[in-house]
Order: C-alpha cells, then structure tokens, then sequence
C-alpha cells in the first residue's frame, strides 16, 4: 500500500494537494476538512481544469446530476460559499452563467507538475506525487466519476516521469527510506513498472531485508512473463543475482560478487545526501570508464567507512566488483598489508585470470594468495628498491584492467593514513594511472 503521505513544507499559501489523496491544508499547514464531500470535489475540478470560466449548468450536472435544475444550481451557491469561506471572498469569478476559479492565494501541487518543478530545490522540499484524486469517491455522481478517471489516464505518464524522477534523485542521494514510498506510489498505479520494482529491491536491500527483496523479484518476474511475455531487464536480473547469497561455494570464489546487505539492518542513514551524490557522480563516471578517485576526510566518528560502505552496496547492485581494506596502526609497518589485501580481494574475480601471468608472477612475489590461485606462474624478475614498487604498481594495474574488462571496480581504503608506506606508494602510483 503507498505509504503516508508527509506533509508538504509549511506552504506560505493554501495547499490543494490532488495528487495523491487530495487534501486542503490552510498556510500554517493545518488540514481543512470540509462536511460534504461535493463541495471539496468541485474546488478539486475547478483547480485541475483549465482556469476558464466554466458554465454554471456543466457543473451541475457533474456533481448534482439527479436535482432538478433549480435544486441543481442552488447546491453550486451553496459551495461556491462554503469554498469562499475557505479560500477567501475574492476565490472566484462569477457570472449568472459561469464560474471561474481565482484564488491567487492557493498553490496547486498539480501546477507544479505540469510546470516540471518536482524535485525542488534548497528551499522547497521535492513534490509529493500519487495518483490523481486517489480515494475521492463521489457518489450518485458518475460524471464526475468519468472525468476523474479520465484526467487520471491523461495525466498517468506526467506522473509516472515524476516519480521515476523522484525515486532517482533518491538513489544519487543514497535515500533508501524515502524512495520506497516513491515506489510503492508507482506500483498502485502501474504494478509491473520495472523502475519501482528496482526501486523496491534497492529499499529492502538496504533495510538489510534482501530475502523480501528476492520475493519482490521473483513475483514480478513471474508476472512479466505471464501476463506481458516479457523478462527483467539484465539491470534489475543482475541485481537479483548478486543478492542471492549461494552459501555453498566459499566466500570470494563466487563467479557473480554478491552484495551482502545484512549489516544495513537497522541502521540509519541521515544527512550525507549531498556527499553521497557527490560518490554517486564518481561511481556514474566509473561506469563510463573514466575512473574517479575521491578523498572522504572527517573527524572521528562521523560517518566516513558508512558512506563509503554505502556507496559499495548500491554499487555492488549495480553490478560493480569491490575490494576493500581497512588499515590497522599495527599493520603499518608490515610491508604490502594494504596493497596485498586488496589485491586478494580481486583474484577471484571474473576477469582476474586474464591477467599477464607475467604480471600475476609479480603480484604473487608479495602476494601469497597469487601464487596460490595462479599455480605455475613463471618466476619473477629481480627487482629492488624504486623498481620493486613500480612493477608491482604496474602489476596491480594489469590485474585491475582485467577485472575491469568485466564489471566496474571500486576500491576502498579505509583510514588511508595508516597504511604501510610501500602500498601508499603504489596506490600513489595507481592514482596517476588513471584513465
Ligand atoms: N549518515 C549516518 N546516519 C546515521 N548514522 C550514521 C551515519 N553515518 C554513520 N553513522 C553511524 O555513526 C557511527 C560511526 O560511523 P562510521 O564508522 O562510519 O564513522 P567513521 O567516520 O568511519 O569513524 P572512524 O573515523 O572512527 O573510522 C556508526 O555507528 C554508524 O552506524
Ligand atoms: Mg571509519
């Protein structure tokens, strides 16, 4: 079921929200409830349609089709001047014949809509988008009932772009928690929508919820097929793919990396919209194989290895291939600890064995676990000093060429500063490598 539906940033105007389940809220954002249901139907027409004078006689028999003409017209005063006292003596426009709707003062969410401002900006939180005049049902009134679903049909692709928009900016702002009321939005309106399906998958991943993730998947992609012949696109298959966790081949052998997404269970994730898009970018950009690096500095505490952390899962659903390494004050002095961990964590990926043996022979020199993945490898040239550390840079970026001829990677290094000072230099080395 959609969620709830937040309220809107206190409006300086009153608020007609007819996206969604329509409501009036007064500029202090106070909902403004009304006792008969025609009355509140009728501003919702009023407002939707084009802001033309409207013949009195029209109206009518929208919502009071069964009254005899007098009775009729005498029902439209009545809620010109309920809505009046709502939204100001000067709402309207009338004639003996037509009503057209003023009110400067009201802010329609639908205008903004159709004016392509769903998003926001610093000072307007983004729209909130549903479908249009969900739950209004007025009754003894079919015409108004056909012309509800008739502007619904109509005005279905304009918001299904704004919650595709919606749940996008959501995935560059790393917000997991909002994008699924986006979604949920979407699939009441459109179930088989791919976009909100991934969407959904990518919310419960990170609610550490992947098996409701998979349920999602797996009904849906059975419904595609049934009712549409049609299959998941490879994006959405893949991320399937990479949250079925196989426990029966051992960890990093897997030829698919999965995503683990246990540890975001419970966890929050507030306040670091604009540097997680500021990751995002970086990780778009990696995708267009121009890689990107990026420094994450910050006091103690604040949230480094989780945005970082982050970033890998939603890339990792995104079909990226990840090494990390967390470095230990104790681990300083040990030569090549960094550059080794990081470096096992990428043997076993598709692409790997690609790799110039030559180069694996390198690699395997400081790198134990080379050697044991990579059985007669030729023996390595002697090297010394400037030359060990240039050649072993040069072997790591074989070794990541290869695996990235397959999936993009990200690497992690997590607290920089207490690296050893040989892979320091070889990721220094790496860094001017970039494409
Ligand atoms: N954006 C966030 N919203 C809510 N909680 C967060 C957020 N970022 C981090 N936390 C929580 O704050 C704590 C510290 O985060 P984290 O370990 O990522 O910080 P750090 O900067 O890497 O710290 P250190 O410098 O000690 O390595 C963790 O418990 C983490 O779950
Ligand atoms: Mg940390």
């Amino acid at each position: 079921m959609p969620g709830p539906y937040p309220s809107p940033m206190p409006p300086h105007r009153t608020f007609l929200r007819v996206l969604g389940v329509p409501e009036l809220r007064s500029a202090a954002g106070e909902p403004i409830k009304f006792r008969t249901k025609k009355h509140f139907a009728l501003l919702c027409f009023l407002a939707t349609e084009p802001r033309t004078p409207h013949r009195r006689d029209r109206l009518t028999e929208l919502l009071w089709p069964d009254a005899p003409h007098s009775e009729g017209r005498h029902s439209l005063a009545t809620a010109l001047s309920v809505l009046r006292a709502k939204l100001g003596p000067r709402a309207f426009e009338t004639t003996r014949d037509t009503v057209r709707l003023v009110a400067a003062g009201l802010e329609v969410d639908l205008d903004r809509l159709q004016r392509g401002e769903v998003l926001g900006d610093d000072v307007t939180p983004p729209l909130e988008v549903g479908g249009f005049l969900d739950d209004l049902e007025v009754s003894r009134a079919p015409e108004y009932m056909f012309w509800r679903d008739r502007t619904r049909s109509h005005l279905f692709p304009a918001i299904r772009t704004a919650l595709v928009q919606l749940m996008d900016r959501c995935r560059r702002s790393g917000d997991f928690t909002r994008i699924e009321g986006h979604s949920d939005r979407l699939l009441a309106l459109d179930e088989l929508n791919e976009d909100a399906i991934r969407a959904k998958m990518e919310a419960r991943a990170f609610a550490g919820d992947r098996l409701t993730a998979l349920r999602i998947f797996q009904a849906w992609k059975q419904r595609m097929a049934e009712d549409l012949g049609a299959a998941p696109s490879p994006l959405v298959e893949g991320m399937a793919l990479r949250l079925r966790q196989r426990g029966y081949e051992a960890p990093g052998t897997a030829h698919i990396p999965t995503v683990p997404t246990d540890q975001w269970r419970g966890r929050a994730f507030v306040g670091r919209g604009p540097q997680y898009r500021e990751l995002y970018a970086r990780w778009e950009s990696t995708q267009n194989r121009h890689g990107r690096h990026v420094l994450l500095l910050g006091e103690s505490g604040i949230g480094k290895t989780t945005l970082a952390e982050r970033l890998v899962t939603a890339a990792g659903l995104e079909g990226a291939v990840s090494s990390r390494v967390q470095c230990y004050d104790v681990e300083r002095d040990v030569p090549y600890s960094a550059i080794g961990t990081l470096v096992r964590g990428l043997i076993d990926r598709p692409g790997a064995s690609a790799t110039d043996p030559e180069w694996l022979a390198e690699l395997a020199r400081v790198v134990p676990a080379v050697a044991m993945r990579f059985q007669n490898l030729a023996g390595h040239r002697e090297a010394s000093g400037e030359s060990t550390r240039l050649r072993l840079a040069e072997a790591a970026h074989q070794l990541l060429t290869a695996v990235a001829d397959e999936h993009p990677i990200i690497i992690v290094v997590d607290d920089v500063h207490l690296a050893d000072d040989v892979s320091m230099a070889v990721l220094h080395l790496l860094l001017e490598a970039q494409p």
